[in-house]
C-alpha cells in the first residue's frame, strides 16, 4: 500500500437500475472519491456501445468505483489500469491467468470474464473547484459464478466457476479487485500511464493475434502488433499498411 490510499465508502444494493448511474448521482450530490455502488443485481446492467449487461443476482459481481482524481487525467488511461486492476485479482483469487484485452475487456482462456465501463463526468459549473472539478465513475462487472451463457455468446463468455470447476466466493473477488484497484490507480497517478502499460502488455492477449476491430469508421482487419503509448491498437493490415485504432471493438480470429 503506498502513501496515497484511497479509502472506500462502500454502499451495498440488492437491486439497482446500474450501479454507474446511481455512482455517477451519487457523484452530482457529493460523494467522495473512494465510494463504491454495489448491487447483487441490476434491472439495467450497461455496456459499451449502449449495449446491455446481463446482471443476475448471485452469479456476478456488478460494481462502480467514483474517482476523483487530484490532477486532469486522459480518460482512456484508466481502462488500462482497471483492466490490470482486475487481472491482477481474478489471478490471485482463483490461479488461472488472466489476460487483457484492448482496450478494455479481460479474458480467460480467450473468453470475455470481465467488462469494464468508463465515464467521466465533467463539472460544467463556472467556478470549478479543483481538486474535484471532475469525476470518472469505474463500472467493473465480473462474471464469477455464471453456471453457462447463452448459445450465441458462449464460445466469447466464461466465468470464474467455468474455468475452476468451483464456487468462488463473491466477497472474496470483491475485496481482491477494491486493494488492486487502489494499487493501479495509485500507479497511475504517481508513476504515469508508461508503467502501467508497461504491466498491461505482459498480459495483452491480442498481440501477435489475427483480429478484426470494429472502429467506428470500419472493419479493420489485420494482425494486432500491440498498443501503443498513446494508447491505440495497431494493427498491420494485409497490404502492409499500419493502422492506428483509437476506439472499437477487437474479434480475435
Ligand atoms: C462492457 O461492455 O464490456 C462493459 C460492461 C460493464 C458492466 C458493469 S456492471 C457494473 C457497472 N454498472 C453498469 O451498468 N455497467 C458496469
Amino acid at each position: 500500500m503506498g502513501n496515497q490510499d484511497m479509502r472506500y465508502t462502500i454502499q451495498r444494493f440488492q437491486q439497482l437500475d446500474s450501479t454507474n448511474t446511481a455512482a455517477a448521482r451519487m457523484a452530482e450530490d457529493g460523494a467522495p472519491g473512494g465510494t463504491v455502488v454495489v448491487a447483487e443485481e441490476q434491472s439495467a446492467g450497461r455496456g459499451r456501445h449502449g449495449r446491455q449487461w446481463s446482471s443476475p443476482p448471485g452469479t456476478g459481481l456488478y460494481l462502480s468505483v467514483v474517482l476523483r482524481p487530484p490532477q486532469q487525467q486522459e480518460l482512456w488511461q484508466f481502462g488500462f489500469a482497471v483492466s490490470l486492476a482486475v487481472a491482477d485479482a481474478i489471478g490471485r483469487v482463483t490461479g488461472t491467468d488472466p489476460r487483457t484485452k484492448w482496450p478494455n475487456d479481460v479474458l480467460i482462456n480467450g473468453r470475455k470474464v470481465c467488462g469494464i465501463l468508463i465515464e467521466a463526468k465533467l463539472d460544467h459549473s463556472h467556478t470549478p473547484t479543483p481538486p474535484h472539478s471532475h469525476t470518472v465513475v469505474v463500472g467493473i462487472g465480473i462474471n464469477v459464478n455464471t453456471p453457462g451463457f447463452p448459445p450465441d455468446i458462449a464460445s466469447k463468455a466464461t466465468s470464474l466457476a467455468i474455468e475452476t470447476g468451483r464456487t468462488i466466493d463473491l466477497g472474496e473477488v470483491e475485496s481482491a479487485l477494491l486493494d488492486s484497484l487502489d494499487a493501479r490507480y495509485e500507479q497511475l497517478l504517481c508513476e504515469g500511464f508508461q508503467a502501467i502499460l508497461g504491466s498491461w502488455r505482459d498480459i495483452d492477449c491480442t498481440v501477435g493475434r489475427e483480429v478484426s476491430v470494429e472502429a467506428p469508421d470500419g472493419t479493420v482487419h489485420g494482425v494486432a502488433q500491440g498498443v501503443n503509448s498513446g494508447g491505440d491498437l495497431i494493427v498491420r493490415q494485409a497490404d502492409g499498411s499500419i493502422a492506428h485504432v483509437t476506439a472499437g471493438d477487437v474479434m480475435l480470429r
